[in-house]
């Protein structure tokens, strides 16, 4: 049976292994903080707002499992893990925000015990996982204004509900335009080399009967070219000032769009913004190039040939239609920070 949310807690962190699709559906439960860190590099669980509710319930865990009687002690437990968390991948913010969350709430628990660590951690972490379903749905209201009946719609990577813990932020404003009766075709990009466009995207698609095209990642340009595809819309890891950092090729499509005259959005929560850095600042993860040179253990290239593998890239900001949040959709280059002082605010 098909679970409503992508991550959850029962006794331990509970999860779609995403690596198993569309092959399997299969639910496996993180004990262990080392295991939830194997689970985030190897993209069982992935997708910035899914992390941000993975970093968040793994400090939970680390909580429940510290053997510790004493609150200092715990604390320090609590440290460690969430620096062995926030460190498993470098770019999606959220991770080390969910992290920090739940850190912050276990440590201004502390006075009241170990119990109240427990507690508290574990109640924080439960909020951001329903937050991030109300700041979806809420995305997906203000952003299924920007899609037209009719529409073919472009999207790369999986924005989707396996990224976030329900709804999705791209696909969540293409759900709200479906719910609102609208008829929506989407172009779903491969995203080589991991496939989560097919394998995520065009499943969670097809399952909730939205038509859904699949194409390989260097279509995209001359489909747009052809007139093919009305708007593009794509999720994000991070966005700072500057730029928008998601799946490697997003930055490809929205040079395309921007050559082609078609609008290119970003839909994200405020959690993956970063107001304290800007584009040249982050890391970008750079993955094993084994997942590009082979393919379920086949060689896609000859040996000795080597390859770079960076997760994601970063586009100007310049080239975006807007940026829709749950607070409403920012034309940059006006951002959000609010009361931040780095960057000017003004809602659309
Ligand atoms: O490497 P992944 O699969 O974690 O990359 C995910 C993406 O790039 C998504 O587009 C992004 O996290 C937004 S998810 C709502």
């Amino acid at each position: 049976m098909e679970v409503e949310r992508t991550i959850w807690w029962d006794s331990g962190i509970c999860t779609i292994d995403q690596t198993k699709l569309p092959e399997s559906y299969e639910i496996i439960k993180i004990g262990t903080v080392r295991t939830l860190v194997e689970a985030i590099k190897s993209l069982r669980i992935r997708g910035a707002p899914a992390l941000g509710a993975a970093g968040g319930y793994g400090v939970a865990l680390a909580a429940h499992r510290s053997t510790f009687m004493d609150p200092e002690s715990i604390l320090g437990e609590l440290k460690i893990a969430a620096e062995m968390i926030r460190s498993s991948r470098p770019t999606a913010v959220n991770l080390a925000w969910g992290v920090d969350r739940v850190l912050k709430a276990a440590q201004a628990a502390s006075e009241d015990g170990e119990e109240a660590i427990r507690s508290r951690a574990l109640a924080e972490a439960e909020r951001i996982a329903d937050e991030d379903i109300a700041a979806n749905r809420a995305i997906g209201k203000i952003g299924s204004k920007q899609l037209d009946d009719g529409d073919r719609v472009l999207t790369h990577c999986n924005a989707g509900r396996l990224a976030c813990v329900g709804w999705g932020t791209a696909l969540g404003v293409i759900r709200s335009a479906v719910e609102e009766g609208k008829s929506i075709e989407v172009y779903s990009c491969e995203t080589r080399p991991l496939n989560q466009g097919s394998r995520l995207t065009a499943w969670e698609l097809s399952r909730d009967g939205i038509p859904v095209t699949l194409i390989c990642d260097g279509a995209a340009a001359s489909l747009m070219r052809q007139g093919k595809i009305d708007k593009a819309i794509v999720g994000a890891d991070r966005v700072t000032e500057d730029a928008v950092f998601n799946k490697i090729g997003t930055y490809s499509h929205a040079l395309s769009a921007k050559a082609n005259q078609i609008p290119f959005y970003v839909a994200a929560p405020i959690s993956t913004f970063d107001q304290f850095h800007l584009e040249h600042e982050i890391e970008i993860e750079e993955r094993s190039e084994d997942e590009v040179l082979s393919l379920n253990g086949k060689a896609l290239a000859p040996k000795g040939v080597h390859a770079r593998n960076p997760a994601f890239d970063a586009t100007p900001i310049d080239l975006l239609s807007g940026i829709i949040t749950e607070k409403g959709m920012f034309r940059p280059p006006l951002m959000p920070f609010i009361g931040s002082g780095l960057a000017k605010t003004a809602r659309l």
